[in-house]
């Protein structure tokens, strides 16, 4: 098979694991970057021998290009992907699709007026176990679902030093779209009302005005209640940077998750003691491997053979509906009914 054209716009953190794959999957080929930062460009482009770009829209020009990872900041996707969609690239935008419903909007016309292919990398779908849990829920195993808890939670280090733009974002936008879409996923159902509650204290105090913690409630539309809970504030000693715990309740079973504190692989060394991922981007004999990575390989495959995307545009707009409406029920402190 003829290698594909793959282009990147977001040289930063998580654009390096978009061309790690484009440039090593044998049905790719990394064909340029883009940065609106020169340095970071060119820096991961001399990697990898491609030409790099400060303008994306110079850069789709290149013919050679037939699909694009956006690895922009979360507030950050829609004039990027706009344009791809425009330049009729296939696209893989990193979550959330977007942070406001002008910029769902946008997309979305995009994508209907000129036959968009976009697939939004949540990637926790091709978590083993949740996938697993999918085929139980699926095959009847826990009867009739009645409620689920999903705590997902980052530690401090990620709001403080890993993400420069986060006072920009949110746990919500971060993590809590991970959250949202699993559900919807596991669940094969839709949020219809949310009610959530806030605090802001740790990261104002230290600069970043932003709140500390989400706590949910998820109605869905066939009765089933969710819990969920969003925090950017774990202390650093957590073994792992998430937090991560999964319970799903039905009539007749259950299912529990503890994915970053399993004790399959605990390290102790002198100064700490912690978990080490096996999980979600491990290195296996100089390949990246684990869930984070397989996302992006799946676009590959399926830009290569023209099959379906498993997570659409769409899943992205209704996750951006559902995070808008927690953020304006922990500000009215009511619940409130999700637009769609
Ligand atoms: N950091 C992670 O572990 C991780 C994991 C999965 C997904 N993500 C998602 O990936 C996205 C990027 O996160 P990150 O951690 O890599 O952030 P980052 O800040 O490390 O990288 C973002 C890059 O985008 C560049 N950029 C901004 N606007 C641009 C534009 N208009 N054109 C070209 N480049 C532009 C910035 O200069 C920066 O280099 C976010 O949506 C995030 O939620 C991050």
């Amino acid at each position: 098979m003829e290698k594909i054209g793959f282009a990147l716009i977001g040289a930063g953190l998580w654009g390096h694991a978009h061309a790690n794959v484009y440039a090593t999957h044998p049905y790719a080929r990394l064909v340029a970057v883009c940065d609106v930062v020169e340095e970071k460009a060119k820096d991961l482009a001399r990697q990898y021998g491609v030409p790099w770009y400060v303008d994306y829209r110079e850069m789709l020009k290149d013919h050679e290009i037939k699909a694009v990872g956006i690895a922009t900041p979360d507030f950050a996707h829609c004039d990027p992907l706009v344009e791809c969609v425009k330049a009729g690239k296939a696209v893989l935008v990193e979550k959330p699709l977007a942070t406001t419903r002008e910029d769902v909007d946008r997309i979305m016309e995009a994508i209907t007026r000129y036959s968009g292919r976009v697939m939004v990398d949540f990637h926790a779908r091709w978590s083993p176990p949740i996938a697993v849990a999918k085929e139980c829920i699926e095959r009847g195993e826990l009867g009739r679902i009645i409620s689920a808890y999903y705590r997902l939670n980052d530690t401090i280090s990620v709001p403080m030093s890993m993400l420069s733009w986060a006072a920009k974002s949110s746990i919500l936008w971060f993590l809590g779209s991970h959250t949202v879409d699993t559900l919807r996923f596991l669940l094969s159902d839709e949020v219809k009302r949310v009610y959530s509650v806030s605090r802001s204290e740790v990261l104002v105090k230290k600069g970043i005005d932003v709140p500390d913690i989400f706590q949910t409630t998820l109605e869905f539309k066939s009765g089933i209640i969710a819990q969920i809970e969003n925090n950017w504030i774990v202390p650093n000693t957590n073994p792992n940077v998430n937090d991560t715990k999964l319970n799903v309740l039905g009539s007749k079973g259950m299912i529990n998750m503890d994915l970053t504190h399993n004790q399959a692989f605990e390290r102790y060394l002198e100064d700490r003691a912690d978990h080490p991922d096996i999980l979600v981007k491990p290195l296996v004999h100089g390949k990246y491997t684990g869930f984070a990575y397989e996302s992006i390989r799946d676009f590959v495959e399926r830009v290569a053979t023209g099959r379906d995307f498993l997570v659409t545009a769409e899943d992205g707009a209704k996750v951006t509906s559902v995070i808008l409406s927690i953020m304006e029920s922990a500000k009215k402190r009511e619940p409130v009914d999700v637009v769609y």
